[in-house]
């Protein structure tokens, strides 16, 4: 390969890696700029991932209502996340709202002080879930249950009461966290299979 050519690819290459990166940078900046401002509310903030998305929306922006049943939890979350302003954006102070989504009226009651918060839902991401490990022979009905209550019952409650205002601004988006025990089986995980077929049904 003579001088000019190797010159010629080098610049091809760069000059691809340079488009590249232009384009990674303003689909983030896109992203950051579409979720500024956007009211995103997290079921299961009080801890795991839901903790987690909770850091990651507030630093882009985001307006943060955190649930879960634990008060506490969530209000050291704020205290956290009103500790972390390193961001460059304006981040905002997150709302709580507690609840138990295995109770309808709670859940339903829930849906209305969310609204409440910033007088409208962007994100609803329903991610608050619980878990059980044991035999079909050794898990009693109960189990099952509320294993359905929480995970599937609770979720749909809270969608469908914050569904109409979303549907009124004709904008929002629901996200479902839900689990590979939705499309394979996993022993000892009986009660937490139904849960996450019935949310992709649903989705
Ligand atoms: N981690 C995994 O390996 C895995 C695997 C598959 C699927 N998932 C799913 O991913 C989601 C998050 O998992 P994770 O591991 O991050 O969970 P986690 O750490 O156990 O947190 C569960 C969250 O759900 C909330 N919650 C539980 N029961 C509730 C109820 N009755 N009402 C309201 N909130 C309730 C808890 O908050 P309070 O206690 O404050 O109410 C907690 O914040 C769950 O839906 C889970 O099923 C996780």
């Amino acid at each position: 390969m003579d001088c000019v050519t190797s010159t010629a690819v080098l610049s091809l290459l760069l000059g691809c890696v340079g488009v590249f990166s232009l384009f990674k940078l303003l689909r983030c900046l896109r992203m950051k700029a579409r979720l500024q401002d956007a009211v995103v509310v997290i079921t299961g903030a009080t801890s795991g991932l839901g903790r987690e998305c909770a850091k990651v929306f507030h630093a882009v922006g985001a307006k943060l209502v955190l649930c879960g049943r634990n008060r506490e939890a969530l209000g050291q979350l704020a205290k956290e996340l009103a500790a972390s302003r390193a961001s460059e954006v304006q981040t905002h102070t997150p709302r709580m709202v507690t609840f138990d989504l295995a109770d309808t009226g709670a859940t339903v009651a829930a849906a209305a002080e969310i609204l409440q918060c910033f007088g409208h839902v962007d994100v609803l991401i329903n991610n608050a879930g619980v878990s059980y490990r044991g035999t079909i022979l050794d898990t009693p009905v109960d189990v099952d249950r509320r294993v359905m209550e929480t995970n599937y019952f609770g979720p749909v409650a809270l969608t469908k009461a914050l569904l109409p205002s979303m549907v009124q601004r004709r904008r929002g988006h629901v996200v479902a966290i839900s689990s590979v025990q939705g499309k394979i089986s996993v022993p000892f995980r009986s009660a937490c299979e139904s849960p996450p077929r019935w949310v992709r049904c649903l989705s």
